[in-house]
């Protein structure tokens, strides 16, 4: 039959994903007041610096139930004082959400909250793959010098609860001190 193969839309390109159906987004520095530690540091840089990029893919339409959503994330080397640049880290809204991250350029760590504020982490690399669970805020810090690349797959009805994040923060903290990467529990 004819037309029934249809051309692939969307194609990963040297860390980036293309395609007609792309949704690209910046975080710069201005947008992560609160998320950085040392205020002093922070207001000495460039708010306009770019924290992290991200592509998304969005097959289906937001919050439609049984569909996948597809992003590419790329998280600048830097710091702010002696804390890394990382994203804003979420809970998913939709709270017994599940998702997967993997690991494609760079190293990092992925740090998990869960709702009693119990922290802990798994090191990112190139083709580490990440289980995240429901009920799990997540965020991804750049604890290398080049650029930190990762994928992520979660259900197209989990949604975004940036709030709790923005207002109580992770419980730990990833800086460098003396050259060493070390981990800061409140
Ligand atoms: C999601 C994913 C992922 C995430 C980005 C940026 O649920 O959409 O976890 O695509 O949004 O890595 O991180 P923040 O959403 O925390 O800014
Ligand atoms: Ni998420």
């Amino acid at each position: 039959r004819q037309g029934i193969i249809q051309s692939s839309k969307m194609f990963l390109v040297a860390n980036r994903l293309e395609g007609k159906k792309v949704e690209s987004s910046i975080r710069y520095l201005s947008d992560m007041e609160a998320v950085f530690m040392d205020k002093v540091a922070f207001s000495a840089l460039d708010p306009q610096q770019p924290v992290y990029e991200v592509d998304c893919y969005f097959p289906v339409a937001d919050n439609k139930s049984g569909g996948l959503f597809f992003g590419l994330t790329r998280i600048f080397p830097g710091k702010v004082g002696g804390e890394f640049f990382m994203t804003k880290g979420h809970f998913h809204s939709n709270n017994d959400t599940a998702e997967f991250y993997w690991g494609i350029k760079g190293k990092g760590l992925l740090l998990f909250m869960d709702k009693t504020r119990k922290v802990w982490a798994e090191e990112m690399t190139e083709g580490s793959v990440h289980y995240i669970p429901g009920n799990t805020a997540h965020r991804v810090i750049n604890t290398g010098v080049e650029m930190l690349s990762f994928g992520a797959c979660w259900p197209s009805d989990a949604g975004h609860d940036y709030g709790s994040i923005e207002k109580e923060g992770f419980s730990a903290r990833v800086v460098e001190k003396d050259g060493k990467l070390i981990i800061i529990e409140e």
